[in-house]
């Protein structure tokens, strides 16, 4: 048996904002890095999951890329033997588990899925791919004996899922699969990570998203650093001329406090105290505009130097490397099930 295996998956539908980028690649980057030595590190690109929300078919071969370049420029080393960067279409048993495991799945279990049910009731087309979208994650996590999967709340559902079949199966054709830590169990390993959730700039009581229509209130890693600065210059504030973190009633500057914490890899206490008394949000907005424009300008002039090369070798032998792992788990189930001769 190999080590332990942590799979991080991040989707590429478009380009990330700061909020992707503090609260999911760099976290993931940063655990990569720290628990490589002790796990094996799978990190990937979920490219066949883009089409279960709106995409842009042209631009998606170079977005996969592009994010791939994003994690480099993150920080992800592209010498370390122990950890993987690669893309699931490049892994056909990812497809290939997931008709099978698709057949011993029950199609009332997937209709209860929270995600289905948000995303399909306001969608005037509902596909069968966003149906079974789980299942194609429990493929991802089970074809390589996943034990950590750093998900958010959203995806918690998803990761109960993914035991549940693996249970299953388990019961029904012996020890075919590792099972993934339950939920509690994955927030003891990550930490707190998982909790962050940067505001929308002009209505800072949602979520920052890419999908905000306007994308006004977002920062984009690709945005305009001064275009950027202009974002947080108009970002919507309050009447009560107190810089003060509270996000209950002050949520504009409490996200902007936050955001200029991360930008400064400072501890949001140390940003508010340097704040306590100013009363005037727009000074307190350029110092967090220029900090906005400080790492935009460094992150992009880092993805720029980025090594395309590179990057493309270590894709490649990534997926290798994941293909013979994970058709070797494709095999033993295809035994399991009756589509291969067993070893008895
Ligand atoms: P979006 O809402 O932009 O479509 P996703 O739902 O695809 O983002 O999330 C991708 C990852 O980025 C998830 O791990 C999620 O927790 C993280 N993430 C998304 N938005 C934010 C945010 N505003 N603040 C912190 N983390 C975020
Ligand atoms: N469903 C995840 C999301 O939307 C992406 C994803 C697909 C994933 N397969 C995964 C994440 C496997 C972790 C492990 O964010």
């Amino acid at each position: 048996m190999g080590k332990s295996v942590i799979l991080p998956g991040l989707r590429a539908n478009n380009d990330l904002h700061i909020g992707n980028y503090f609260g999911a690649m760099l976290p993931m980057v940063d655990m990569a890095k720290t628990r490589s030595e002790e796990f094996q590190v799978n990190m990937f690109i979920p490219d066949l999951h883009s089409f279960t929300t709106p995409v842009e078919h042209a631009d998606l071969y170079d977005q996969i890329l592009h994010n791939a370049r994003l994690f480099v420029a993150a920080g992800l080393p592209l010498d370390n033997p122990d950890i993987h960067l690669y893309r699931q279409s490049y892994v056909p048993a990812h497809s290939e588990l997931t008709w099978i495991l698709d057949c011993f799945t029950g199609y009332g279990q997937m209709g209860r899925m929270t995600q289905f049910k948000d995303k399909s009731s306001n969608a005037t087309e509902v596909s069968v791919g966003l149906f079974n979208y789980p299942v194609l994650m429990a493929s991802d996590i089970l074809l390589y004996g996943a034990s950590y999967v750093p998900v958010g709340d959203d995806q918690s559902q998803h990761l109960e899922f993914t035991r549940d079949i693996a249970e299953r199966m388990n019961s029904r054709f012996g020890e075919l699969f590792t099972v993934p830590e339950p939920v509690a169990k994955q927030h003891e390993f990550f930490g707190k990570d998982q909790g962050l959730r940067i505001m929308d700039l002009v209505e800072p009581t949602k979520k920052m998203s890419k999908s905000n229509d306007t994308g006004r209130g977002v920062i984009f890693l690709g945005d305009n650093p001064e275009d950027a600065a202009k974002k947080i210059m108009s970002a919507t504030t309050d009447d009560k001329a107190d810089v003060v973190y509270d996000p209950e009633n002050q949520p504009g500057v409490s996200n902007l406090l936050e955001i200029l914490s991360l930008l400064r890899s400072q501890k949001l206490a140390d940003v508010v105290s340097e704040f306590a008394g100013q009363s005037r949000y727009g000074d307190f907005k350029l110092v967090v505009a220029q900090e906005v424009k400080n790492f935009l300008t460094d992150f992009q002039a880092r993805l720029a130097a980025v090594d395309d090369n590179a990057v493309f070798t270590k894709l490649e032998s990534s997926e290798q490397i994941m293909n013979e792992q994970a058709n070797a788990t494709l095999y033993r189930v295809q035994q399991a099930v009756g589509l291969r001769k067993r070893n008895d």
